[in-house]
């Protein structure tokens, strides 16, 4: 496994994977990494030649009052685990390789990107899709791999891809939760023992969501309100959204009519958390 740190030292070891005719799978993370990203890996092991995964911690998805410089870092193990995925090269960036200090170009996509997490974080999925598309003409992979836990992101990122002509396949695989229900994250690590209880509210909501509409509930606001108490009977908990969205344009259905996307965003303390479920009224 090869750890490569600048983008010349990349497109060297790109060039000759390509000349071999390999195909090429990339996986961004950035880091602190868990078996959510880990199945991402595998899902490219298993389908391309040739695997690359970035660990680069983007501060420009990050807003000012964010965790941008708590955000977990801990190259070392991360390294040991992608070993043990035989993953061929890993791209491990600093910021300033990244970004030039005059750097002064971005990427905005302007629709799906609005609503949910757009709005409480505004510049977050422009920071997004100006760091994929940059890794994107960095290691020009034929597929790149996201997780359905950020369905907004992935969602953004295959609109850019579309748009912009990109010439790589977006897939997206689904969410790895731990035993309790809880989504892996690399913000997990944030939680304590209390905090990790109370967190497991976010997946109760997903649960109750989806019951709801199998017994046949197809007003959205009558499920949110249900889960909203349910949030809120946590004393530790508040909401930042709770939305019920049409899978392709993330926008609030009036009635659950066919596969819609129960979202949701919830700070447990400080801690910002997000989870989502996909449901669909015709086959729950
Ligand atoms: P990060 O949060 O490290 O996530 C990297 C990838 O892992 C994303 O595609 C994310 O959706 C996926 N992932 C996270 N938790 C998962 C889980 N429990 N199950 C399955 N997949 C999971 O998302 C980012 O980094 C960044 O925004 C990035 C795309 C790298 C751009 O900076």
């Amino acid at each position: 496994m090869v750890i490569a740190k600048t983008i010349k030292h990349v497109r060297k070891i790109i060039f000759a994977a390509k000349q071999k005719n390999k195909t090429i799978g990339f996986v961004p993370t950035m880091g602190a990494l868990h078996y959510g990203h880990l199945s991402l890996v595998r899902a490219a092991r298993k389908n391309c030649d040739f695997v690359v995964v970035s660990i680069f911690i983007n501060p420009t998805q990050f807003g000012p009052k964010e965790d941008f410089r708590k955000y977990p870092r801990q190259f070392n193990q991360d390294k040991r685990l992608l070993e043990i995925e035989k993953v061929d090269l890993v791209f491990y960036p600093s910021a300033a390789e990244m970004y030039l200090k005059d750097s002064s170009t971005y990427i905005k996509e302007v629709y799906l990107s609005e609503p949910l997490c757009g709005s409480t974080r505004p510049g977050h999925f422009r920071g997004v899709c100006t760091v994929v598309a940059k890794l994107f003409n960095i290691i020009e992979p034929d597929i790149a791999y996201f997780g359905q836990k950020d369905y907004q992101q992935a969602r953004v990122v295959k609109r850019m891809v579309r748009d912009l002509n990109f010439p790589v396949k977006i897939k997206i695989f689904p969410t790895l939760r731990e035993r309790s229900g809880l989504a892996m994250s690399s913000r997990n690590a944030y939680l304590d023992q209390k905090a990790r209880g109370d967190a497991l509210v976010l997946f109760e909501s997903l649960k109750l969501a989806k019951k709801l509409v199998k017994e046949g509930e197809r007003d959205p606001k009558k499920i949110i309100n249900k889960i909203r108490k349910l949030i809120i009977s946590i004393k530790n908990a508040k909401i930042d959204y709770v939305k019920i969205v049409d899978v392709e344009n993330l926008r609030p259905v009036d009635k659950i009519k066919a596969k819609v996307a129960v979202v949701l965003a919830v700070y447990i303390g400080k801690i910002r958390l997000i989870d989502n479920v996909l449901v669909d009224a015709n086959s729950n």
